[in-house]
């Protein structure tokens, strides 16, 4: 039924297609602006010029797919003429993307390239114009919407491998299945910091270092658009991820200062990596909506930052402004205040005509200037023609499926070895043997696809549905594919497992989380389920050897349990290859390299716990920042560091790694420094630099860095946090395995 719509849909704008003039195609351009021959620039000015008020309101539009489909704005189905005519015809609405779950039926590569052609087809149709729209999605771990697409570790496991490479492969085979679908725009990656293990979207982020989440989150950027169809997204701008109680898009209470030194480095970071799009943080910061500030979306993010693209709103946050911060009370209100703080496309995500007639009725009232329309407008048709939408419009539908079904899945198994943190291993109990013979494996999350990609996976809120779970390999299936001639007992009752323990040599319990997304997963206290608690509470009474595997998207609270297991690997969410890749660690087949890219608290008391925390404040987490084990062993030395060097000068540190064990191994080198004195009160330490290196067993290896204004500046001046960015004169150490150095900055 649907495939014959949309292949009825397709024919039909084919022959609309081809009865009309046809605009394109080189030997038949009619104006300026449909000349790829042209600068894009003027192609701009020429399309704006010819553009009415009505038409770039319309490009400021952009409207969630389901919307277009099914019987209402939440339904997924064949894509519904009436709305089809009302959102592109009627609406001349740019832009239209795939919020949370919204998928074509079936959900196939395939189908979402028919389901995009025929949006597009329509689209190009009914616009006087002949515009493209450019469609979005989340793509934050693989094409996760697309059922069958590889799924990576979400980005907290990423941010836990240090390996800035990797994540850029991992956002280019994304991007590369992202545009094989006819799909343009990711909103992805984000710039927000993994501060507070309370907030539903810890797992989202690159950790709690902005030095290293700003690696990441660039290297990201660079991965999504190597593809030159796909445009990414800075995404939430900016200090998201400090809300009251962790409670997302709770109210954010932040210094200047904080927000110059911590929440804005990723994301000048993806700026200068040429980011193509931001999107604004959907809460409050210091009791202003960011879809309002124009302090943070003009004067910081234009004026001081210099980004020129396209802003686009998060979800509804325009008619927010109104409904839930309560700024106006009216929603035009809310639109001018939105778009004349900086917002240059409404993701609406539902009434075209709600938006579209209030942004035309406040230009025509002189309350939101056509020089504004125009800037807004003409940032998008710079975005699409930067993508080439004018001359490629189409994807090919039979293309889709052999880009993206079982595509790289040796890139998601690199990526999930290479996050696996191994936070403790007593007396050596990992890895182990191969010959291992029998294993009790329990556990909630231990054959568990939904738990093991985590939110944003087929579904908003994870892969629900029975009948869409995309393919993995569990940690079940990782185990006894690895161990074929073992016995490996599985079972959830705890009954059974106390029967079964007796002949097992070792007890495997995977625990941790199941899939959640946004304020779904807010948490006052995030840890186990009981089930699993009372599972590891009376194994451990039995005298067993417990090996624990937490998959799950922040630090846990397993203060209580601790000392009950024998080991624990972080598995975060490590997506479709998981599995294997936890029995590879466990087995010894890869040794873990895994670091914590945030704090573990011992407790939400002890909230906030960061390792970059003033020198006035304590430090006590039960794993700290930048811990992982290794089944080998490193040794640092030559710690050396240019001892003088002048304010301006760089500063050069080098040290020598060794492997000192039996197992190939790669070793993260971190590099943090710590001022004596500042012009404000000195952070106990900050990382500066990290390489991540391979030794074999006995190799060593000198790793070098060089200390700029970027990792030696400190923000300057009195309490409003608004004095300048300056190295400071004076002493300062840097520390790194173990060992430390210092030297002097003379002025
Ligand atoms: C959500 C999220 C944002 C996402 C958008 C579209 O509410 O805040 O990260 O890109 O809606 O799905």
């Amino acid at each position: 039924m649907l495939k014959r719509n949309w292949r009825v849909i397709l024919v039909v704008c084919g022959l609309i297609l081809a009865l009309t003039p046809n605009l394109y195609g080189a030997d038949k351009v009619l104006f300026p602006y449909q000349d790829p021959q042209l600068p894009i620039e003027e192609r701009v000015e020429d399309l704006l010029s010819r553009m009415t008020l009505a038409e770039k309101v319309g490009q400021m539009t952009q409207i969630e797919v389901a919307r277009l489909m099914g019987r209402d704005q939440w339904d997924r189905g064949p894509l519904n003429n009436t709305w089809l005519r009302n959102i592109l015809r009627d609406n001349v609405v740019g832009s239209v993307f795939s919020g949370g779950g919204s998928a074509p039926v079936p959900n196939t590569p395939r189908d979402w390239a028919e389901m995009t052609n025929a949006i597009q087809a329509y689209a190009l149709e009914h616009s006087r114009l002949r515009i493209p729209i450019i469609y979005g999605v989340d793509a934050v771990h693989g094409h996760n919407t697309v059922l069958g697409a590889t799924i990576y570790p979400h980005n907290i496991g990423l941010a836990a491998t240090w390996n800035p490479e990797l994540v850029r492969k991992v956002a280019e085979a994304a991007a590369n299945d992202v545009a094989a679908t006819g799909v343009h725009w990711n909103f992805a990656p984000v710039g927000d910091l993994g501060l507070d293990m309370r907030w539903g979207r810890f797992y989202e982020t690159f950790g709690e270092d902005p030095y290293l989440a700003g690696e990441m989150a660039a290297a990201s950027v660079a991965g999504f658009q190597s593809e030159p169809r796909v445009a990414a997204t800075a995404k939430h701008f900016v200090g998201y991820s400090e809300p009251e109680q962790g409670q997302d898009r709770a109210n954010a209470e932040l210094s200047l200062r904080s927000l110059r030194e911590v929440h804005f480095p990723p994301f000048e970071k993806m700026i200068e990596a040429g980011v193509a799009t931001f999107m604004p943080n959907s809460g409050t910061v210091n009791g202003v909506p960011v879809h309002a500030s124009h302090y943070l979306l003009t004067e910081v993010l234009r004026n001081q930052m210099g980004f020129d693209g396209v802003v686009v709103s998060d979800w509804e946050d325009i008619v927010k402004l109104y409904s839930t911060y309560r700024i106006t009370d009216n929603y035009r209100d809310a639109i001018r205040l939105s778009v004349n703080a900086g917002v240059d496309m409404s993701m609406v995500p539902h009434d075209a005509k709600g938006f579209t007639s209030n942004l035309i009725s406040l230009v025509e009232d002189g309350l939101v200037s056509e020089e504004r329309i125009d800037e807004a407008v003409r940032r998008i048709l710079t975005l699409k023609f930067k993508l080439g939408l004018f001359e490629n419009p189409f994807v090919d539908p039979e293309q889709a499926d052999k880009v993206i079904l079982n595509a790289n899945r040796d890139l998601a198994k690199r990526a999930a070895l290479e996050s696996m943190t191994l936070l403790k291993n007593k007396n050596n109990i990992l890895p182990l043997a191969k010959t291992t013979g029998s294993i009790l494996l329990v556990g909630s999350n231990a054959h568990s696809i939904t738990s093991q990609m985590g939110g944003w996976t087929i579904g908003w809120q994870g892969a629900d549905n029975p009948w869409e779970l995309p393919p993995a390999v569990t940690v079940r299936d990782g185990l006894l594919a690895a161990l074929p001639k073992a016995d490996i007992h599985f079972t959830a009752d705890l009954n059974r497992a106390l029967q079964l323990a007796d002949e097992a040599e070792v007890v495997i319990v995977v625990a941790g989380e199941g899939a959640y997304a946004e304020m779904h997963g807010d948490n006052l206290e995030p840890s186990l389920n009981q089930a699993d608690k009372d599972l590891i509470k009376a194994l451990s009474a039995e005298g067993k050897r417990i090996v624990l595997v937490l998959i799950g998207g922040r630090p846990l609270l397993i203060t209580d349990i601790v000392d009950q297991v024998d080991a624990i690997l972080m598995a975060f969410y490590p997506g479709t290859e998981g599995g294997s890749a936890v029995a590879d660690v466990l087995l010894g087949s890869y040794n873990p390299s895994g670091k914590l890219p945030f704090s573990w608290p011992r407790s939400t008391a002890q909230l906030p716990q960061r390792y970059n925390h003033w020198i006035t404040s304590s430090y006590d987490p039960l794993y700290p920042f930048g811990w992982g084990l290794s089944y080998t062993s490193f040794s640092y030395s030559n710690l050396k560091v240019s001892n003088r060097v002048k304010l301006g000068e760089t500063v050069e540190v080098s040290v020598r790694v060794e492997n000192r064990g039996k197992m190939v191994g790669e070793e993260v080198v971190q590099l943090y420094l710590s001022p004596s004195h500042g012009p404000t009160l000195p952070r106990q330490r900050s990382l500066v630099g990290f390489a991540k290196i391979q030794l074999e067993p006995g190799e060593r290896k000198t790793v070098t860095f060089q200390l700029g204004f970027q990792e030696l500046a400190s923000i300057h001046g009195d309490i409003l946090g608004d004095g300048e960015k300056a190295v400071a004169p004076g002493e300062y150490t840097v520390s790194v395995g173990g060992l430390q150095n210092k030297f002097k900055i003379t002025p």
